[in-house]
């Protein structure tokens, strides 16, 4: 790998056109803040140095250089993220094709090996009842090789006995496709349809298993992988890795609640569109949707149940700032029966007329009131004040606050008046937690001048000190050593440098979140490293007093004592 390349590679790009394009940056003062997508952000904790070519966010402590954005954003390798700036600055960049690295690869193996067997039986003669149910349901064999829906047959142990001769029986049991029974092993899914689910990247790492035909007398009608090492459902969206490049094109995302709801969705041209399986909206669901865009249309089943998954998504979102757009079906019919009976064309006019958020609640609180009754009106009011309170949107907030007062005949100024204070966001800084002690703090500052100037770097070549801390004295000797390959410092690149190492890559982020000032004269640095100098002199003292005590020649004592003082002097004259 050509690392000059890639640092090349690294200048032609700019961290906030890249950052920007993924999520709204404002200037203040010389650095650019937005809202981090790497936590359950409200307010803008992320900053981005556009002379460092860094970002740092204050409150999570997530940092580093645009490829380390990229990797973490995109969920992609570090050579994916390098290939990216590459074809947006115009440099041709050839990598082998690398894939993230993935602890849990034998699994994510055996869900490869088992669609391909599901996807195979599905088209065998005994996969016909299967095919006709999917013809039924409108699903044609183009939509099913897309989604690569399969087939598990009636069988107990087809897929075990074919994945028995590659892993043990312990490693079978945590993939979720297979299963144990009183006697042996047997597969998982059985007699079902089967749609795979996928991680962000792409990879199959469960499946949806549904029942199809009436000699399946399970009453469960979809069965779900059970949580494994790599699938957890309160952390992925169905379709998301296909949903990405679309939700950026369309400007807008939806979420529906079922898979077969998603892919008719994605039929009827809406490739945008995420689902979340039948399960509550979570926060890790909210972050994604987020990533995807911040226009998030919520489609969910005309029924009772969608109405309170819809509430409940509605109070998800708002927990990061976001107000979604609502389109409610009519009674009973899910986006997928919606499409089905009334058209694409039907279902686009939902999609391009959503509800705000006001006028969702609005017409939920309106539901079961007469406006003529002055009780009702009086109460629904209060109860339209109080959800305005909650708008964060300035302008739909504006203009719900003047329908409503058209609407009650009451005064603007007197609606205003009964609106509640928007609670100030605590932002809570979560990497400042640690207490560091005064020698720690040196080596953090002597590390944070050495990324900056090359001088601190000579001044610490010279004085070689032995950082007491095995992070930060592995952090030094890699600015040094990055520094006599290269022959300047650079933060950026030394982040490139050493991106594939966690540990101090960990400790760099630590010391860049510090506050800092910008310039420093050589006498701090000297304090710095006369600080780090004492506590090693301390600790050495002490090794020698602990040897004394278990020593028994008496020769050897007087040695150990005489060191254990000289060291002891030492740490107090450079008090
Ligand atoms: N679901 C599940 N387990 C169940 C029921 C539902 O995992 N026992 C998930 C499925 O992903 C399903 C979604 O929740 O797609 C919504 O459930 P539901 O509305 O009951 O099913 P539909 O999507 O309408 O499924 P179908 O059209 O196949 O009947
Ligand atoms: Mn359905």
């Amino acid at each position: 790998m050509d690392n000059n390349l890639i640092d090349e590679i690294r200048a032609h790009v700019n961290i906030v056109d890249i950052i920007s394009s993924y999520l709204p940056l404002t200037k203040k003062g010389k650095n650019y803040f937005g809202v981090c997508p790497f936590h359950d952000d409200h307010s803008p904790s992320m900053s981005v140095s556009e002379e460092k070519q860094i970002f740092t966010c204050f409150s999570c402590g997530a940092s580093g250089n645009v490829f380390k954005f990229l990797q973490d954003y995109e969920n992609i390798s570090f050579l994916e993220s390098v290939k990216k700036c590459a074809d947006i600055s115009g440099i041709s960049f050839n990598y082998g094709a690398e894939k993230k690295y993935n602890k849990n690869q034998d699994l994510l193996d055996m869900y490869l090996f088992a669609s391909k067997l599901y996807q195979n039986n599905l088209y065998s003669s005994l996969g016909k009842e299967a095919r006709e149910y999917l013809n039924t349901r409108k699903l044609d064999d183009e939509i099913i090789k897309e989604f690569q829906i399969g087939l598990a047959l009636n069988e107990p142990s087809i897929l075990t006995d074919a994945l028995k001769k590659k892993y043990d029986d312990k490693r079978l049991l945590s993939s979720g496709l297979i299963s144990e029974g009183e006697y042996n092993l047997y597969d998982t899914y059985r007699n079902r349809i089967m749609f795979p689910l996928y991680d962000l990247s792409g990879n199959i790492v469960g499946y949806n298993g549904r029942i199809y035909n009436s000699s399946n007398k399970s009453d469960s009608k979809y069965i779900n992988s059970r949580e494994t090492a790599i699938f957890k459902k309160g952390e992925l969206l169905f379709n998301y890795h296909r949903a990405k490049e679309q939700a950026r094109d369309y400007k807008f995302v939806i979420i529906v609640e079922g898979q077969i709801d998603a892919i008719r969705c994605h039929q009827a041209g809406y490739k945008n569109v995420v689902a979340s399986l039948g399960t509550a909206i979570t926060k890790e669901h909210a972050m994604l949707l987020r990533k995807l865009s911040s226009n998030i249309i919520l489609c969910f089943d005309g029924d009772k149940a969608g109405e309170k998954a819809t509430n409940s998504a509605i109070e998800e979102l708002a927990k990061l700032g976001i107000e979604p757009k609502i389109v409610r079906l009519p009674a009973n019919l899910d986006p997928d029966e919606y499409i089905l009976k009334n058209g694409k064309e039907s279902f686009a006019d939902l999609i391009n007329n959503p509800l705000n958020i006001m006028e969702y609640k609005e017409k939920l609180l309106k539901r079961n009131i007469d406006l003529n009754n002055t009780k009702d009106l009086a109460d629904y009011t209060n109860l339209m004040i109080k959800e305005l309170s909650k708008i964060e949107d300035e302008v739909l907030r504006e203009i719900s606050i003047n329908k409503l007062a058209t609407e009650t005949k009451l005064d603007v100024k007197f609606i205003k008046s009964k609106l509640e204070k928007p609670k100030e966001v605590k932002v809570i800084k979560q990497n400042n937690k640690v207490k560091y002690s005064k020698y720690e703090k040196s080596e953090q500052a002597l590390i944070y001048y050495m990324l900056k100037s090359d001088k601190v770097i000579k001044i610490y070549e010279k004085k070689i000190t032995h950082m007491p801390t095995d992070r930060y004295r592995l952090l030094a000797l890699k600015i040094d050593c990055f520094y006599k390959e290269k022959g300047y410092i650079d933060i950026a690149d030394f982040m490139t440098y050493i991106h594939d190492d966690g540990a101090s890559t960990k400790a760099l982020s630590e010391i860049i979140s510090l506050d800092l000032k910008d310039e420093v004269d050589e006498e701090a640095i000297l304090d710095y490293l006369n600080n780090i100098k004492r506590y090693n002199d301390k600790n050495l003292s002490n090794r020698y007093k602990k040897e004394l005590k278990e020593e028994t020649s008496l020769e050897k004592k007087i040695e150990l004592a005489k060191k254990a003082l000289a060291y002891k002097i030492r740490s107090e004259n450079n008090e």
